[in-house]
């Protein structure tokens, strides 16, 4: 596929990194290139402990296990931690790897309307009416990646721990990619080393697959790393995957990080600037996710047709990613992104967008439809 790339998850645009290639080939000199286990056998190095232990220290929480993707992480903390006469009270647009290992742990899962606080209130309320003793677990993420919002975490951990329930926040969006010192959302609440447990990715900035749980008790990970079936029965992160992740925090961490996420940020603010002058309505709060609203699924798919032919690749969401009837463009923002770049998508997607009412409408575009100015 050719054109400007606003589809892919490599947000400070480390995949490409000198000191990361370094780091990877370093790393398949001294261990070779296969973990050839899982982390409860022996697939652990002492590159993968290094960067259990720098997780650790990064999120100010004791004990790190990792994981071989980041979908493993959040399946792998609720499937391996809630047995099921417990509870899950989990925001209604977690991602499918929360739900899913909900699903897998019990039958009594209770959604709560999405980023609601008041709903998991009422949830958690009317658990704890009828059962005192199980145990819940509240789930959330720190950035949704479809609707680039926030929940309060502090009330939310707040709350979880007045009804005697555990929080999970999932990070994967924002970690290393937003807040002070990339310490994303956790860091912009004040809320690193106040979670009980954080889970994350590294796919998204930290450039490799794989994922981590982080909690404040060795009990917990120790449990993971026997209990949670995509850790215990599932090969370990490659020794090369932990080398580049454990190099990826170096640069997160330092005053190049801190540059790249403020070139990220003028990227995704440059971007939603036109997108709005342009007439399109953006979801959420500025972040590397940056998803233009479209509405019906037809109008949607008839603007993918179109952007190839702009030159623009970007992704279409709709159901069941989304509900049905709001459909969106995701663009992922990443800091070597140009001034050129941005304007490409946006002229992209304004001129499909146009095309596609054309073709919708069957007549002129009418004059309230985006896309205008571009
Ligand atoms: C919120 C969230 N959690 C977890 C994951 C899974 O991460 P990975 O793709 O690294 O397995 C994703 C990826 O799409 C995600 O968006």
């Amino acid at each position: 596929m050719d054109g400007v790339n606003f589809a892919s998850q490599d947000y400070l645009s480390l995949s490409g990194h000198p000191e990361i290639k370094a780091a990877a080939r370093e790393a398949i000199e001294d261990y070779g290139v296969h973990s050839a286990g899982s982390p409860a056998l022996v697939g652990n190095t002492s590159v993968s402990i290094a960067l259990e232990r720098r997780i650790a220290d990064f999120l100010d929480t004791e004990f790190v296990s990792l994981f071989p993707t980041g979908w493993a992480a959040g399946f792998g903390v609720i499937k391996g931690l809630v047995r099921p006469n417990d509870h899950i009270v989990i925001d209604a647009l977690a991602h499918t790897c929360l739900q899913e290992g909900a699903q897998a742990a019990t039958r009594n899962i209770h959604l709560f309307g999405h980023n609601d606080l008041a709903a998991a209130r009422d949830k958690l309320t009317t658990i704890r009416a009828m059962d005192a003793h199980n145990g819940i677990m509240v789930v959330t993420e720190a950035l949704f990646s479809m609707n680039s919002d926030t929940p309060d975490i502090a009330a939310l951990q707040e709350l979880a721990h007045e009804f005697d329930a555990t929080l999970v926040v999932d990070v994967a969006h924002d970690l290393g990619a937003m807040g002070p010192g990339g310490q994303g959302h956790l860091g912009l609440q004040a809320m690193v080393g106040n979670v009980d447990l954080v889970m994350g990715s590294f796919s998204k900035t930290f450039a490799s697959n794989g994922g981590f749980v982080a909690a404040k008790h060795r009990a917990v990970t120790e449990y993971l790393r026997f209990y949670a079936s995509p850790n215990t029965f599932s090969n370990a992160l490659s020794p090369i995957q932990a080398a580049i992740v454990l190099k990826a925090f170096d640069i997160v961490e330092s005053p190049e990080g801190d540059r790249l996420r403020q070139t990220l940020m003028e990227n995704i603010q440059l971007l939603r600037g036109h997108l709005h002058t342009a007439g399109f309505e953006i979801y959420g709060a500025p972040s590397p996710i940056v998803c233009v609203k479209m509405g019906t699924e037809s109008i949607a798919r008839l603007v993918s047709r179109h952007l190839y032919a702009q030159e623009l690749v970007a992704n279409l969401i709709e159901y069941p990613a989304v509900a049905k009837g709001h459909a969106r463009f995701r663009l992922q923002v990443m800091a070597n992104r140009t001034d050129a770049d941005i304007l490409t998508a946006v002229r992209g997607i304004a001129t499909s967008h146009r095309h596609a009412c054309i073709e919708q409408s069957d007549s002129a575009i009418p004059p309230s439809a985006p896309g205008g100015v571009f």
